[in-house]
């Protein structure tokens, strides 16, 4: 049987700012559902990259006294470095600036106006260069600086120059048609229902191209215009899988996208342009949008501006990697805004990690070691309790399937937990530490049941903590090749009598500062 295909996106990030933890969060997101799907059987394509034209990047360019491109070929940098320091599992790093990007969408912009959906005209009205948008007087206010303002803080300047437009304004009915068609386009629900509201309201005529500076993709046929920057950016989740060659290869298989996972602040982009440019050009849109909310610090988006940005190191370096992961799938329900805070990760990590997790498999397997002679026990015949809790971890993988599909990790990760809950319960009820001279053969089965819960934890667990749980793995001699989703339900693929080596800790508990002195 041949794979089924998956192919998901994050946004291109503008490399102008400094990677931080917001940035960090959207691709996390990702490479947890990319790592999913190729543990469940998938051919996964998962893409990632820079956005590097507009006039955002040639200001903060110019600014740094650079050429833009010198400028991109080293910000771009910084989000590869992210990329590993996270320990993400892209399969491409894509950059507007590339050449394969400048083809691919100069040939989506001569299949749009082909198709008679780009007409030449002239702009002139609000634009804000931070988002990159245009914006009609309605929708703007004062800030307290007495400045004209977007509805997302940025400032707006007014720009009068002869622009093509696109056909936007007949788009509406197909766009409502599709979302109507296509109830899971876009998630959460509730932000489904503010981009249809958006589009039943109206929708004008977009500028899509610039004549006032000159960072970007040239018209063709017209090289005194430059693309519009959305335009351009949008279709790099084409380029990545070989657009403009659409009959074969990558393109073939995975286009249409599975899933562009975006923050709050681009859904209207993601949602409205993107799928209105692809219909006017005779390509399919995508199958989903998931627009996620913003991490807060102090109660504000982080923003090199406001002076609040956290980076992904800031956290690493402190908590530990896979640690950080668990944390901002588990703490923030995804799709919502969310705090982050120092006093909840420690609670994640010395309750859920340390205690719940780390606990059960320490305890497990020093018992093993002692009692056992570092072999994975040998069971006799099971109770109703050993199968009562077999059967619970047996039927996790689908469960979690279902809240990962709707990207509700934090809900997977809820269920996941209340296994390993179950497991503790057991483990204390049971309470091996007793049976050892009472009844070695129970205990060698209790001890048996819960290696084999664990198995199925740690492998449900990879996508979000993948080194914790290839060490837990690797303690309990689970074949590399057996840690797949398909081995979960494996009659007990952990062989009794099997080595184990010596156990070590995955899991240590945070230890404030003050108390590493001494001083609690
Ligand atoms: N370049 C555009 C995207 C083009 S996609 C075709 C862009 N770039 S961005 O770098 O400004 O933002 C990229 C993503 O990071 C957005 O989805 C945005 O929501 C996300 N985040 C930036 N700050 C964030 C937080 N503080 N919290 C969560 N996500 C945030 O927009």
């Amino acid at each position: 049987m041949t794979k089924q295909e998956f192919y998901l996106t994050t946004p291109i990030y503008y490399v102008n700012d400094k990677p931080h933890i917001g940035h960090a969060y959207t691709t996390l997101a990702c490479d947890v559902l990319a790592r999913f799907h190729r543990l469940d059987g998938k051919n996964v394509f998962f893409l990632t990259g820079t956005d590097e034209h507009g006039q955002k990047v040639q200001k903060s360019a110019q600014a740094a006294g650079k050429e833009p491109q010198e400028f991109t070929n080293q910000l771009s940098q910084n989000f590869r470095r992210l990329a590993e320091e996270m320990n993400y599992s892209h399969d491409d790093f894509i950059r507007t600036t590339e050449s394969r990007h400048i083809k691919a969408t100069q040939d989506l912009w001569t299949k749009i106006r082909d198709n008679g959906h780009i007409y030449l005209g002239s702009y002139s009205g609000w634009y804000a260069v931070r988002d990159e948008a245009f914006y009609g007087e309605k929708e703007l206010s004062i800030n307290d600086k007495g400045q004209k303002v977007a509805p997302s803080g940025a400032e707006v300047e007014w720009v009068e120059e002869p622009s093509y437009f696109f056909d936007l304004s007949k788009w509406q009915e197909p766009l409502l048609d599709l979302y109507d068609k296509n109830p899971n386009f876009i998630g959460p629900k509730s932000r489904k229902n503010e981009v249809v509201s958006f589009v039943r309201g109206g929708l004008n005529d977009l500028s899509v191209s610039r004549t006032s500076f000159k960072w970007g993709i040239p018209v063709p046929g017209d090289p005194d215009h430059i693309m519009y920057v959305w335009l351009d950016a949008l279709n790099n989740y084409q380029t990545g899988v070989g657009y403009p060659e659409t009959e074969q290869g990558a393109y073939k298989s995975f286009w249409p996208a599975d899933l562009h996972m975006v923050g709050k602040d681009i859904l209207r982009f993601h949602a409205v342009y993107w799928p209105a440019f692809l219909m006017a050009a005779g390509l399919s849109p995508p199958k989903r949008i998931f627009a996620h909310g913003w991490l807060l610090n102090r109660g504000e988006k982080m923003s090199k501006s406001l002076g609040n940005v956290v980076t992904a190191a800031d956290l690493t370096e402190n908590y530990g990697l896979d640690a950080v992961r668990y944390y901002l799938l588990r703490e923030v329900p995804f799709g919502q805004d969310g705090y982050i805070s120092h006093e909840s990760m420690v609670g994640r990590i010395n309750g859920d990690l340390a205690n719940d997790l780390g606990n059960l498999v320490q305890r497990v397997l020093s018992m093993v070691n002692k009692n056992c002679d570092s072999k994975i026990p040998i069971p006799g015949e099971l109770t109703e309790e050993d199968i009562t809790l077999l059967k619970a971890s047996e039927e996790l993988h689908l469960l979690v399937r279902a809240e990962f599909d709707e990207q509700a990790f934090n809900k997977g990760l809820e269920l996941i937990w209340k296994i390993i809950g179950n497991a503790n319960r057991y483990i204390d009820k049971q309470a091996p530490w007793v049976l050892r001279k009472s009844d070695q053969l129970r205990m060698q089965t209790v001890l048996f049941v819960l290696i084999e819960v664990i198995r199925k934890v740690s492998i449900l667990i990879q996508p979000i903590m993948p080194d914790s749980a290839s060490n837990i793995l690797d303690q309990i001699a689970s074949p590399i090749d057996e840690r797949q989703f398909s081995n979960l339900n494996d009659k007990f693929s952990v062989n009794p009598g099997t080595n184990l080596p010596n156990p070590y800790p995955v899991f240590p508990r945070y230890v404030e500062e003050e108390s590493q002195n001494g001083n609690t």
